[in-house]
């Protein structure tokens, strides 16, 4: 549980941090909830934590994130969800607005933000709706719901599907410089269960990888009449990477994320029918992957992002058709991040936390998060060398849903620093 501080001292850890692409071992002070001072400090602190061998980033962000609450409470709240965050390192999350009744609102933005607060652990940022009710057919309130606080707009779960709404959905980000959050999955074409070059062999609805790229080309053009931003959430598949890489190239101004299960796991795995491998858009293949991975490295995809998807585990249970798609992630994203892109040589350490601070923060409007000194102490400290073994019963996420249990991870952040408060805690600190 959080504590409140008014001194934190770090010692020895490689200090990283993107803003100023500056990498050293060094001390940080965190005086009254921001930094006071960076460098070989002899000066003492209420609390100190010896970090040598462990790296110190800009608290960690996760941009698509789904809390459940309300609607959904047996699968997550808002407080086991923000618990879960803080465990895995992350001091901030983007909350998605497929909830029951839907995020479509002024009300329903103060809701969760109070919850948000009730629970004092992680900042909570809110993805308002596109659509009345997610429904596709009205457009929301943008507007009131972004003068309450919410910091982008996404039907995620869903596509905004026909082309009107999206040119409207694009005019009104573009005016109140939000961005625009696309789930790429066209109901019309692809609603498939599974990858669909396994489909005929399991015997069920396949989604296909060209239809993902066909909505963002479509997205693609409508944004080439505005002046505002568009994130494609959660690519899947190599076509929709040309599609970015090519639309980045002539200047437009789009940006994409990728979870660590389309990272990590393929399609094949769908072939036992396990539910747990269910997820939207579905694991795709390994030429797929090994497309995503390259477009990291190459900065074609900005940011890392879980999509927390927690489900119960009686509706995990119903038969792959039945249950409903989705995989937790907040525990289990940097241990895979850190075996697939740092271990399996795609990134350098500066880039993967670039890629889960600065990028992430620029998507969602918010300051750039930097170390300098004067700045809030939003912080993580990383065990780059922990190994761990994934198991789920720990997890402070009431979800289950987990693809990677019993697997060995590399890679754990042992503490998270909310504005100076320890909302995780290392097991090695002074005081
Ligand atoms: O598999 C998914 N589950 N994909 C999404 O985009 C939504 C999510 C959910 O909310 O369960």
């Amino acid at each position: 549980m959080g504590k409140t501080l008014r001194s934190l001292l770090i010692k020895n850890g490689r200090v990283i941090d993107p803003a100023s692409n500056s990498e050293a071992v060094a001390d940080l002070l965190i005086r009254d909830g921001c930094i006071a001072n960076i460098g070989q400090l002899s000066t003492t602190a209420e609390v100190t934590i010896e970090a040598e061998g462990m790296l110190v980033t800009p608290g960690l962000i996760d941009m698509h994130t789904h809390l459940r609450e309300p609607g959904h409470e047996q699968a997550e709240t808002i407080q086991s969800g923000s618990q879960a965050a803080v465990g895995g390192g992350f001091t901030t999350v983007a909350a998605m607005p497929n909830t029951k009744p839907c995020i479509d609102n002024a009300k329903m933005v103060s809701f969760v933000k109070e919850q948000a607060q009730k629970a004092d652990l992680c900042r909570v940022l809110v993805v308002g709706a596109v659509t009345v009710g997610r429904q596709g057919q009205e457009l929301a309130g943008l507007e009131a719901m972004a003068q309450a606080g919410a910091m982008a707009f996404s039907d995620d779960g869903d596509c905004v599907a026909t082309t009107e709404l999206m040119r409207k959905a694009l005019a009104e980000a573009s005016k109140l410089n939000k961005t625009i959050i696309q789930h790429c999955e066209d109901p019309q074409t692809t609603r498939g269960d599974v990858n669909a070059a396994i489909a005929e062999a399991v015997g069920l609805s396949g989604s296909s990888e060209e239809t993902e790229a066909e909505i963002v080309e479509r997205d693609l053009k409508l944004l080439g009449n505005f002046s505002g931003r568009y994130h494609v959430a959660h690519v899947s598949a190599a076509a929709t990477v040309e599609v970015i890489r090519k639309a980045k190239l002539r200047g437009v101004n789009v940006t994409a994320e990728v979870t660590p299960h389309h990272l990590a796991l393929t399609d094949e795995l769908c072939r036992s029918l396990d539910p747990v491998y269910k997820v939207r858009p579905p694991l795709r293949s390994a030429v797929d992957v090994a497309a995503l991975k390259a477009a990291l490295a190459e900065g074609t995809i900005d940011c890392l992002a879980c999509d927390h998807a927690p489900h119960t585990s009686q509706s995990k249970a119903l038969g792959f058709s039945e249950a409903p798609a989705g995989m937790i992630g907040l525990e289990t994203a940097l241990g895979v991040y850190v075996t697939e892109l740092i271990e399996g040589g795609v990134l350098s350490w500066m880039r993967l936390i670039e890629m889960l601070t600065v990028k992430p923060a620029a998507v969602l409007g918010l300051d750039r998060p930097s170390l300098a000194v004067g700045q809030r102490a939003d912080i993580t400290i990383i065990d780059p060398a922990r190994k761990w073994k994934v198991e789920p019963e720990k997890f402070h996420s009431k979800g289950r849903n987990c693809p990677f249990a019993g697997k060995i991870l590399i890679g754990k952040a042992v503490a998270t620093i909310v504005a100076g408060e320890l909302k995780k805690t290392p097991g090695k600190t002074r005081g």
